[in-house]
């Protein structure tokens, strides 16, 4: 009797299995953590540009398929990949040949692209039908269980730089899409990816297993019965092919995202990667979506430019590659589910009828101005970005409101300020425009007092950039 109690009570206060399996994923990856914890970069600078599949054609080349409803689910598979931005990772970089000449594009999914991380890098794998160097071999399983599970055939574990954690919860349906399309519809490329040789104890895929299960979630998506098919799509879209959590939820120490689903509480709400904060996409007014409408979120993600903002960073590439290529529903449900989050780890605010903002604007407009960062302003920006903040429409962002300006995390403003940027080529959207660099032109302090004065002008209010933030940034970004 006693004995069934105790084992009663020490049950109800051992600890739940997923925290366990937290701790001991935690002891065991200790070392993983810190260096993950820098995260994983890419090192090829230029990304290629991938044009959207010609089904058509690929299709017809592949003798291999004759029925329409075969053709049907290559050409779907074709549609989720871009969904799913697997060239964006799986495409080398352009190899640049003579000065003035034309760089020669890389094979699309022939591999090779690395991403640097502190340890090393990571290359990705060739996924084109090559039976040797690619996954041609690969059965339906095989393939499920890479992308799902992280595993590939010879239980070869793959580092988180793949998003598995994402791609876990695709469907079935579009699974075996996906499959078709990679088996019957992309060319094979007998060319070998680089290796990917981390020094110990980083080089022990099997190691992995124990991130794996701590850390990455299973289990196939779950519709919400409450919500409405549009917002279920929505989220299906953005959790799992989409895996927009790899650069918009923050990291912990082990390289894991905080949450995967809307009921974790940092799920969505900013992270850095590669230097670019991925800003917060809840409903927070200020660094947040609030203020922004569902149609401009989708105008956003097709064109790269909604309500004033602009798309510039790694978003660039996402909507280069994959966003403008999802259809008019698929865009209209993931801006709905976003506007549905909550406004979660708010930060800035923004009041563009306060009299503090009509005065600064008012005086930018008659060259009076005394705060620090307005002459830079005046001097360097004014002439895009117009004196009061308002941009030029399809041409050069609004920075008056824009959340991206408002953002906790300054490090993406300073990485645009020293690099400069330019806005994504797309089908439909305008023709890109160049924003300068200005490494050669401002000092650490000039650019802390530029962007201090931008996050806190036309009724912005946000912290204050100090020149160590600056100095900081520019010394991770070695530029
Ligand atoms: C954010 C970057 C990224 C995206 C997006 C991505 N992958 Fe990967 N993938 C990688 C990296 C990096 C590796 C190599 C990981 C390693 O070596 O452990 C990889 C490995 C793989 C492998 C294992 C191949 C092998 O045998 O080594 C497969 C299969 C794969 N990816 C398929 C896909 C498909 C299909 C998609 C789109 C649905 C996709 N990936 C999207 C980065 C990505
Ligand atoms: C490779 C990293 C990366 C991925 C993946 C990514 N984003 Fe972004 N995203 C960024 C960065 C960096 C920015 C900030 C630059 C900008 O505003 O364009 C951004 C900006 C945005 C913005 C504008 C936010 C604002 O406040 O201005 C939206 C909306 C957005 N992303 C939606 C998405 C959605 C939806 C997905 C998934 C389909 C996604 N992103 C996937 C990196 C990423
Ligand atoms: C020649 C025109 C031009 C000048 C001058 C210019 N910008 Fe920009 N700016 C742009 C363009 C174009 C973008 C979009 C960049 C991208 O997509 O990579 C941009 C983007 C931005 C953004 C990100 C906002 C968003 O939604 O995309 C900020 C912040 C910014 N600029 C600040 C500044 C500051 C501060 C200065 C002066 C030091 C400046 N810009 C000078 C053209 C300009």
């Amino acid at each position: 009797m006693m004995r069934a109690y105790d084992a009663y009570v020490s049950a109800r206060h051992a600890v739940p299995r997923s925290r366990l399996r937290k701790r001991a994923g935690f002891i065991v990856i200790v070392a993983w953590a810190l260096a993950l914890a820098l995260g994983v970069t890419r090192v090829d600078a230029a990304e290629p540009v991938i044009a959207p599949a010609d089904n058509a054609t690929i299709i017809a080349a592949s003798g291999a398929v004759n029925s329409a409803a075969d053709a049907a689910q290559i050409a779907r598979g074709a549609y989720l990949a871009q969904a799913a931005d697997c060239a964006g990772c799986h495409t080398a970089a352009p190899r640049p040949t003579q000065p003035g000449v034309k760089p020669i594009l890389s094979p699309p999914f022939a591999g090779g692209l690395g991403m640097a991380s502190p340890f090393g890098t990571i290359y990705s794998s060739n996924i084109t039908p090559d039976p040797h160097v690619g996954i041609g071999a690969y059965s339906y399983d095989d393939f499920a269980r890479a992308l799902r599970d992280g595993v590939a055939p010879g239980g070869k574990r793959l580092y988180p730089a793949m998003p598995f954690p994402s791609f876990a919860k695709i469907s079935d349906d579009d699974m075996h899409a996906l499959y078709a399309y990679f088996m019957h519809g992309v060319q094979p490329v007998a060319i070998a990816a680089p290796e990917t040789s981390l020094p110990f104890p980083f080089s022990q895929r099997w190691a992995l297993m124990f991130w794996d299960w701590a850390f990455a979630p299973r289990g196939p998506f779950k519709p919400e019965p409450a919500r409405d098919a549009q917002w279920n799509r929505g989220a299906y879209l953005v959790q799992s092919l989409g895996h927009c959590g790899a650069c918009h939820t923050p990291r912990g120490p082990a390289y894991e995202e905080r949450g995967y689903t809307e009921s974790s509480k940092l799920y969505l709400t900013g992270g850095t990667n590669d230097h670019w904060f991925a800003p917060n996409l809840t409903g927070d007014p200020g660094s947040g979506l609030g203020r922004i409408s569902a149609a401009d979120l989708a105008a956003f993600l097709k064109q790269g430019h909604g309500g004033g903002l602009v798309t510039f960073g790694s978003m660039v590439q996402v909507v280069e590659d994959s966003t403008q290529y999802m259809s008019d529903a698929d865009l209209a449900a993931i801006a709905a589910y976003l506007k549905s989050l909550p406004p979660r780890a708010q930060s800035g605010l923004f009041n563009g009828r306060s009299r503090a903002a009509q005065q600064t604007a008012q005086a930018l407009k008659t060259g009076d101005v005394e705060r620090p960062g307005a002459g830079i302003y005046a001097t360097y920006c004014a002439r895009c970005h117009q004196s009061d903040g308002a941009g030029v429409a399809q041409k050069y962002p609004r920075l008056a409101g824009n959340p991206a300006v408002l953002s906790a995390s300054t490090a993406s403003l300073v990485r645009l300020l020293v690099e400069g940027g330019g806005s994504p080529h797309t089908g439909e959207g305008p023709e890109s425009r160049k924003m300068p660099p200005f490494a050669d032109k401002l000092n650490d302090s000039e650019m802390a007092h530029v962007l201090t004065f931008i996050r806190n002008t036309w009724g912005n209010a946000a912290a204050p950039v100090t020149t160590h933030d600056v100095s900081s940034a520019r010394s991770a970004l070695h530029k």
